[in-house]
């Protein structure tokens, strides 16, 4: 056990021990420790809650013994986090003799900075992207760069920079010092992380067995996956969260296991990790996980996380339910599967006892026929809030309802079904007429409120006019 951290920052290894330190405790954030330096203050803070990228660092770990690169908001990450990895800035990509990175090039060239607020963030999304695409399309390029708001560049000479740098016929300078980094990043021990300072403990356990022991002694902690909730009550609350357990270095829970009738998903699998595995099966959750935040945010967001938080706009908890995913949890009294719908029973209120960490969803396939469709409703499509979400799901027996889940997000103080309406459509033909009828009882399942995304009467309307989408989207295909 350790109560230092090490990681890689200009080619060195870096330790930091915060019993000694005056300067960092074990929640500030990478961006305020890199912004303490004359020598990192490219990065930059702007929203400080993973908004506007303005903080994008890369950083890279050895993933079966190769080095992957992955853009995230500094300002979401606790110093603890970063343990074991290689923290890149954009001081960090050009070469000593002033040589600049194919992607700052790019920008060069193609007139993609004017103020240059933003530019730092966006050249480390970009340096991500262009290790990790090959001549990318329009359509990769523009979702690289929904986590970086650029205000008076304009955003047509920056994507015609990433796809001038990312056909790769420039050299790389960058990958000279790979050989030493692997050598770095094998040399950090992985073993478990207990810091204790005059206010804070911090625990990072190395394995699962661990975290589970350590909740039951410590059922007041606040666990953390990506933190990409539980940040902001550092970063705008200005809380002093007392006692965490940060689950970022426990790979068992970040495994994916597929059967021929579900796939299992580790709790602390990254958002983007996910995407390709659910692709097929689970094209609903597809859909959606998208458009969940950006780039830099489903790095570091988990499901795990997105069930912790259980808020009634937690966008992939309609389709969870739709699907009849189950939510593993486990404590040292063993492990139980709760089926979506019973676990969570009132405001950001679940059935998760103190002592249990949720360990992994399962979600089973479609049976044959069943059609499934999830929508998001917001003021614009990427990285945005729901003002109201939802998933349905139909199997017919020729055009009559055999079964039926309406579930929605952000219409109630949960995630809820809409029970009324599902048992009118039992027996019932999938048409406009009764479709109609069913709108008019959505009304009966839910009260929603008026806040800054939607009035109330705003958000019936939608969830009534969601349906009828979904009759038009799916009649004829069964
Ligand atoms: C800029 C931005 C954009 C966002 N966009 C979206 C969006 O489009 N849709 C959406 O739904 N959300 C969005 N979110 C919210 C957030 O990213 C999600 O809720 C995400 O899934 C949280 O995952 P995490 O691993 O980062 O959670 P964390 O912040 O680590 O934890 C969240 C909660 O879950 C608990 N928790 C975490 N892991 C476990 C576990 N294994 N067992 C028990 N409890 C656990 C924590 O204690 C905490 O209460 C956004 C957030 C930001 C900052
Ligand atoms: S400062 Fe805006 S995303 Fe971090
Ligand atoms: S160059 Fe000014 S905000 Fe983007």
């Amino acid at each position: 056990m350790r109560s230092t951290i090490s990681f890689i920052l200009d080619g060195k290894i870096v330790d930091l021990d915060f019993k000694n330190s005056k300067q960092f405790s074990p929640t500030s954030t990478a961006l305020n420790y890199l912004r303490s330096f004359p020598a990192h203050k490219g990065v930059k803070e702007g929203c400080a809650e993973g908004d506007c990228g303005a903080c994008t660092v890369v950083l890279a770990e050895l993933v079966d013994n190769k080095i992957t690169f992955r853009a995230v908001d500094s300002c979401l990450i606790f110093l603890p986090m970063i343990h074991g990895k290689q923290l890149i800035t954009v001081e960090n990509l050009k070469t000593p003799e002033g040589i600049l990175h194919p992607v700052q090039q790019s920008m060069v060239d193609l007139y993609g900075s004017q103020c240059g607020f933003c530019t730092p963030g966006i050249i480390m999304t970009m340096f991500a992207f262009y290790k990790n695409y090959d001549k990318p399309s329009r359509e990769q390029i523009d979702d690289a760069l929904t986590g970086n708001l650029c205000r008076c560049t304009g955003y047509r000479p920056i994507v015609e920079a990433a796809a001038k740098s990312c056909v790769h016929n420039c050299v790389d300078h960058f990958t000279n010092d790979e050989s030493k980094i692997i050598k770095f990043l094998k040399s950090i021990s992985k073993e478990s992380i207990h810091i204790q300072t005059d206010n804070q403990k911090y625990f990072r356990p190395a394995s699962l067995g661990e975290a589970i022991s350590l909740k039951h002694q410590h059922p007041e902690a606040i666990i953390i996956s990506g933190a990409t909730d539980i940040a902001l009550r550092v970063t705008k609350n200005h809380e002093l969260l007392k006692e965490i357990i940060d689950l970022s270095g426990v790979e068992e829970l970040k495994v994916i296991t597929q059967t021929d009738s579900s796939i299992e998903i580790g709790a602390g699998v990254s958002l983007n990790d996910i995407l390709l595995p659910i692709e097929k099966d689970f094209p609903a959750l597809h859909e959606m996980l998208k458009i969940f935040g950006s780039h830099q945010i489903r790095n570091l967001a988990t499901l795990g996380g997105n069930l912790g938080s259980a808020s009634p706009i937690g966008d992939t908890l309609p389709i969870l339910m739709a699907y009849n995913a189950g939510v593993v949890l486990e404590s040292l009294n063993g492990r139980r599967v709760i089926p979506l719908n019973d676990y969570i029973i009132g405001y950001r209120k679940t059935v998760r006892k103190p002592d249990e960490l949720i360990t992994s969803i399962i979600i089973p396939k479609l049976t044959n026929g069943s059609i499934i469709k999830s929508y998001k409703v917001s003021k614009r499509k990427d990285l945005d809030i729901s003002t109201l979400s939802a998933c349905f799901r139909i199997d017919l027996d020729g055009s009559m309802v055999k079964s039926i889940i309406l579930a929605y997000g952000g219409m109630a103080e949960r995630t809820k079904r809409a029970f009324t309406a599902e048992q009118f459509l039992l027996g019932k033909q999938w048409e406009r007429k009764i479709i109609e009828k069913a709108m008019t009882l959505i009304e009966k399942d839910f009260t929603p409120i008026s806040d800054a995304r939607g009035s109330a009467e705003f958000r019936l309307k939608a969830a009534q006019n969601l349906l009828l989408k979904f009759l038009i989207e799916t009649k004829g295909t069964n």
